[in-house]
Order: C-alpha cells, then structure tokens, then sequence
C-alpha cells in the first residue's frame, strides 16, 4: 500500500540528507509507528507520503502507483486516499464540530443526503455526537483531536497518516486517541503513526520502524524492545 525504494531527501538548505535511502512497505491494513527523536525525519517522511514533499531519489509506491512521475493534476486523488491528522488540529475555526466534519465531504462533491448520513456516523464513531453543534474552542485538545479523526476518515480513505497526534495531549486523552487509531485500523484502514510517545508505542505492540538522523535503523513487526 505505501512502499519506499531507495528514498532519499535532500531539502534545499539542508547540509544534509533528512532521509537517507529508505526502504520499507507497509500493507493494506496494516498499523505502523515511524518513531525517531525530534528532527530525526519523521515529518520529512509523512510529507513524502502525502506528497507534499518530492524525493531527491528513489521511489515511492502508493496503492500499486508509483507516484514520482505522478501530474500535479492527480494529486488531489491520490491524497483523496490519505486522511491526515495533525499535532495542531488544524480545525476550521468558524465552523461547528459538524460543519468541519461535513466540510470534508462537500469538498469531494459528496451529495447533501450521503453527508447528512455519513458525518453523525464518525462523529458517533469518535464519541463526540452530542458535540455536533459545538465550536472547536469550546472543546477540549482531545475533542478537538477527535474531531480532526472524523473529519480524516469521514470520505473512507484507504489509509489514515498521523504526525505526533498526541503531541499536544496529555497522557490519558493521548491513549484515547491512540486507541481510536486502533478502532479505526481494524475497521481496515491502514495506520501510520509518526510519534516519540514511547510508553504508548511500547504498549501497543504494532509495527516499529524507528529512525534516526535520517536513517531507518530499525523495523519491528508486531513488538517493541523499549527503547526509543
Ligand atoms: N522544509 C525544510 N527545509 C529544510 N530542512 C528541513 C525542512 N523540514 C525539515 N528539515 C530538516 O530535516 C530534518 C528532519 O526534520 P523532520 O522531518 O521535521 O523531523 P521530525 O519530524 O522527526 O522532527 C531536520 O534536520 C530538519 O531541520
Ligand atoms: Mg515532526
């Protein structure tokens, strides 16, 4: 589903590579952590995914696709079977909880019917129904991290791309939102995590693949030896 052959990436002023020739392949279904100290590339590597950032060599695969000679003009697809979540939420702040979740739909043209039924389902999916109506600074960083959650799944992508989701949380409502991952990978959608929250990647006993300055040093299936 996301494959990495031979991927590096130079920024331009950078001195040096921020990922240095990455290979690994993450199945359909699958959840992953990208664990790493901060500055380690774990952003560099999410971009990549996303295509936000373009490799300076290798390829990467996405979906059977290899995506580097993929037209500016087919971007939008490709990211239509990625949900992203944030550190920083990055909800709309003038929209209610619904409206934010519904906003998504309604920019990939969903019709009115199948919006009206499909956001009171992942809002009921991510324990917020009965904050539909509520505006993002009435809720707490959790709410408002499990409102990004719907809104990254709410047009059923094939995978859900998270950089440091519980950066901002504290440990109990990081668990949360952890576990909901979980909830929403064995739904089957394919999880990838980028975080340096060791207790809970310890915990969690998913595929680790730990980088460091650049290099993935590390890829563990299914556990984890404790350290970070
Ligand atoms: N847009 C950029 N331009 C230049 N250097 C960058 C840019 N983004 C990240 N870097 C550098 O790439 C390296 C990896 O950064 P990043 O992927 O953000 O790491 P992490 O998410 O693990 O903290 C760091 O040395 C960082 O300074
Ligand atoms: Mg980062």
């Amino acid at each position: 589903m996301i494959e990495f052959r031979n991927v590096s990436k130079k920024y331009e002023t950078g001195d040096t590579e921020a990922i240095h020739n990455a290979n690994f392949k993450i199945n359909k279904g699958e959840f992953a952590f990208l664990v790493g100290s901060s500055g380690s590339g774990k952003s560099t590597m999410i971009k990549l995914i996303l295509k936000e950032e373009e490799p300076t060599s290798g390829k990467i695969i996405i979906n059977g696709k290899d995506t580097t000679f993929l037209k500016p003009s087919r971007v939008p697809y490709l990211r239509r079977s990625m949900g992203v979540v944030f550190q920083d939420f990055r909800l709309l702040p003038d929209k209610t909880v619904y409206e934010n979740v519904a906003f998504a739909m309604y920019v990939v043209k969903a019709t009115p019917k199948h919006i009206r039924r499909q956001v009171p389902m992942v809002l009921s999916l991510v324990g917020l129904s009965e904050k539909a109506k509520v505006y993002p600074n009435e809720l707490s960083g959790g709410e408002q991290q499990r409102v990004a959650l719907a809104r990254a799944i709410v047009n059923n992508p094939a995978m859900l791309i998270a950089d440091e989701p519980t950066g901002n949380l504290d440990p109990n409502t990081a668990w949360d939102i952890m576990g909901l991952l979980n909830d929403i990978n064995l739904r089957g959608t394919t999880v990838v995590v980028a975080t340096h929250a060791k207790d809970i990647v310890d915990k969690m006993k998913k595929r680790v693949i730990r980088i460091d300055q650049g290099n993935i040093i590390r890829d563990e299936k299914g556990g984890y030896d404790g350290e970070i």
